[in-house]
């Protein structure tokens, strides 16, 4: 692989997306190659699954169904978009991964750590990020940006203040235990002083 693979992680509405794509245009207006892709979705039948997972009752799938249907999308769209393009010398910034699925189905939905990363390695082998940041922020601060949307994609939105209390939890226990892929990202400040801790992170970590 040349390209880099960075990841962004973290709870609903700590400005992933947002950041995510200030990352992808500045790597590119640098004269890199970049694929700016998301999870769930980025390839075509993983478009579909997606549907079935941001959409509809916060209770429709069991914890270990909806791992199985993110892994199953996760296999589609690292076959078809991520692994092609880091071969080709693009880096590839990915709004959410699978510590994403570790972290809501596993941590949160009841599901172990083993068993997730049993999963994971079925489905993606050795498969890494070079880089993840974790956007950390209080969860009620992030939902109320969340909440500004107001589009249809809200299922896990809609899970309770107390799930996504854990989940921030999850998350940085995840950035503790892989200390060297991961970094932790102060999500609550303006948009341009996030960017920067971004930027920072990226070039320290990985040199670009
Ligand atoms: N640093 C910031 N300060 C204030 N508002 C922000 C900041 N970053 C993003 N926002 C706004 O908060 C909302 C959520 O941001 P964004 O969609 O990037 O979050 P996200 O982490 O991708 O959320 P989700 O997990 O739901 O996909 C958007 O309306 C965005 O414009
Ligand atoms: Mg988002």
């Amino acid at each position: 692989m040349t390209g880099k693979f960075i990841t962004f992680e973290g709870g609903e509405g700590t400005g992933k997306s947002t950041q995510a794509r200030l990352l992808a245009s500045h790597l590119e207006q640098s004269g890199m190659n970049v694929l700016l892709t998301r999870e769930p979705g980025g390839a075509p039948g993983a478009e579909d699954i997606r549907d079935l997972l941001v959409k509809g009752e916060p209770d429709r799938w069991s914890p270990m169904a909806e791992a199985l249907l993110f892994n199953a999308a996760r296999v589609e769209h690292w076959r078809q978009c991520i692994e092609p393009a880091l071969k080709k010398d693009t880096h590839v910034v990915c709004d959410r991964f699978a510590d994403s699925t570790m972290a809501y189905q596993g941590y949160v939905g009841g599901l172990t750590r083993e068993s997730m990363a049993q999963l994971h390695r079925l489905a993606l082998g050795e498969a890494r990020p070079d880089l993840t940041l974790v956007f950390d922020m209080p969860a009620t601060a992030g939902l109320a940006r969340a909440a500004g949307r107001k589009d249809a994609e809200n299922r896990f939105e809609r899970k309770g203040a107390d799930f996504h209390a854990r989940l921030r939890q999850a998350f940085l226990d995840i950035a503790r235990r892989e200390p060297q892929r991961c970094v932790v990202i102060d999500a609550s400040r303006a948009m341009d002083q996030v960017h920067s801790e971004v930027l920072h992170a990226v070039h320290s970590r990985l040199g670009i």
